[in-house]
């Protein structure tokens, strides 16, 4: 039998899977890492911590699966996206890497878009504007505010590129994580050479582009000695974290979506063509699909809008599951079931962290609208499910205007264990919506661009086909998706009616 390696380079940690090529899980281990945060609204990480961490979980799942290490046919990584890695002419990490949730760079990104010329431009080359989340707003913030870093620096990396750095020896970026920089022409597959002149990143320090299944080269003798790997074994590109998470949910043609409730939000669907919103609502970005494309919505307090209100509201119920041997979340969930659709009229913004798609407000706050002193536990609880759900349908129309949408959907995420929020998605999004009875997304993703580079599958829709299994679908019901609708109006109306009074609040 021969395995497959994924390792997932998250933001808590970096949790790496080894499977056997028809995608079963042998073993899997984690090492978490912390992120900094020196200044209100920054968030830093530490390159040889993605490393490290790297490279014990990888030495760690060869020894719990008790496989041959020459048995292992490859590897490949998902990443956090859009965080800056500046190496020196060694490959080494000249500091921290301000990464994707970090916001300093509003003035730097207003620069760049600027000199590319305004955001119509910049959104027809990088298919996105330039979002503080993303790359090239780091690259200019270093480049002022850290000259002495900037003149050393000789390589621009992304979180994952430096981990097959020093896997391999070798500079590369996949065209999936490419997308995120705003220095990639996202419809040609290129970087932009006009991008690149007009806001004077020299292309020189952009890595050589590939797809996130070729081979971006081979464990070096010192990688093996420090991972246990065999010398010369392929490591794939791999691909950015949402991008890997849609092979490892079979997410690969047309018609076919995810939603993610994790920490985030993610509505997410496969497109053959680029399609671009001219308003930039949602990302487009390259798939991990050889030539295909995705667009994508992210709201940024998804399960994290549910995870305040249990570290906020139900302390009983947590000592309580505790006792009972089981999860919190199940309690609230049948608190929130003891509440009628609209929450007993309560609307819940979900903008905890300001907010990215499709409303594009760093400065928006998260609401609780229309309390009252008849609400109680209950009430809150299911008007925050509902508002986390009404922010991924905000998105699935954005998609659906773009003519992108699917007719059935696929949920993954921590919060789509609940019965109760999948059902809501199905209602709401009035369309049948399945799980995937694998959970390891990302890091099963990563295992098949491996299996692809390593030439164990044909191509990534075809072992997608084999190794993934759908469940039976929840399906919608018309009654439910009609009482949705009158409050989700409202939910976007909300927003437009308080835009100039968050603006205010932040002044404050
Ligand atoms: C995507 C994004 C996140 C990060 C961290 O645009 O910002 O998915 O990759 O998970």
């Amino acid at each position: 039998m021969q395995y497959l390696i994924g390792v997932d380079l998250g933001t808590s940690g970096t949790k790496t899977v080894l499977f056997d090529i028809h995608g079963k899980e042998i073993a899997s281990a984690l090492e978490e890492y912390p992120m900094y945060q020196p200044y209100n609204g920054w968030a830093e990480q530490e390159p040889d911590d993605w490393w490290k961490a790297a490279m014990n979980t990888i030495k760690a799942v060869i020894a719990k699966s008790g496989v041959d290490s020459k048995d292992i046919a490859g590897l490949s990584l998902s990443g956090q996206m859009h965080g800056l890695v500046l190496t020196d002419e060694n490959g080494n990490a000249l500091g921290r890497s301000i990464i994707w949730c970090d916001n300093r760079t509003i003035e730097s990104c207003e620069e760049f878009t600027r000199l590319v010329g305004g955001r119509e431009r910049l959104i027809q080359i990088a298919a996105n504007p330039a979002l503080t989340g993303f790359t090239a707003g780091k690259v200019l913030w270093v480049r002022e505010h850290e000259p002495e870093i900037w003149a050393k620096a000789r390589h621009i990396q992304l979180p994952k590129d430096y981990v097959r750095l020093k896997l391999t020896g070798e500079y590369h970026m996949d065209m999936s994580d490419a997308s995120g920089t705003n220095l990639l022409d996202v419809p040609n597959r290129c970087w932009s050479q006009e991008i690149c002149e007009k806001t004077g990143i020299p292309m020189d320090m952009l890595p050589p582009l590939v797809e996130s299944s070729d081979v971006a080269g081979r464990i070096t003798e010192e990688a093996a000695r420090l991972t246990g790997l065999p010398v010369g074994m392929p490591v794939a590109a791999g691909a950015g974290d949402n991008m890997a998470a849609a092979i490892g949910t079979g997410v690969v043609r047309e018609s076919k979506a995810f939603t993610t409730i994790g920490t985030s939000g993610v509505v997410f669907a496969h497109s053959n063509s680029v399609q671009i919103d001219p308003a930039g609502r949602v990302h487009t970005f390259c798939a991990a699909v050889p030539g295909q494309y995705i667009v994508m919505g992210v709201g940024l307090a998804a399960g994290m809008s549910l995870k305040w209100c249990r570290d906020t509201f139900f302390q009983s119920e947590i000592e309580v599951a505790r006792e009972m041997g089981t999860d919190s979340y199940v309690l609230m969930n049948q608190e929130a079931a003891r509440s009628p659709i609209g929450a007993n009229r309560l609307i819940y913004l979900p903008y905890l962290m300001g907010e990215r798609s499709p409303i594009l407000d760093p400065e928006s706050r998260g609401v609780l609208f229309g309390l009252s002193a008849m609400h109680t536990k209950k009430d809150i609880v299911r008007a925050v499910m509902e508002g986390v759900m009404y922010s991924q349908w905000h998105n699935l129309n954005v998609l659906r205007g773009m003519h992108v949408a699917p007719n059935a959907m696929l949920a993954c995420g921590g919060g789509a264990k609940s019965p109760f929020w999948r059902q809501m998605m199905a209602d709401m999004f009035n369309m049948p919506v399945a799980t995937l009875q694998n959970t390891e997304g990302p890091a099963l993703g990563a295992a098949i661009l491996a299996g692809v580079g390593a030439g164990i599958y044909k191509d990534v829709p075809s072992a997608c086909e084999e190794i993934l299994k759908e469940s039976e679908p929840l399906l919608p019901d018309a009654e439910r998706h009609a009482a949705y609708e009158p409050y989700f109006d409202l939910y976007q109306k909300i927003y437009l009616d308080l835009k100039n009074e968050f603006h205010t609040l932040a002044q404050l």
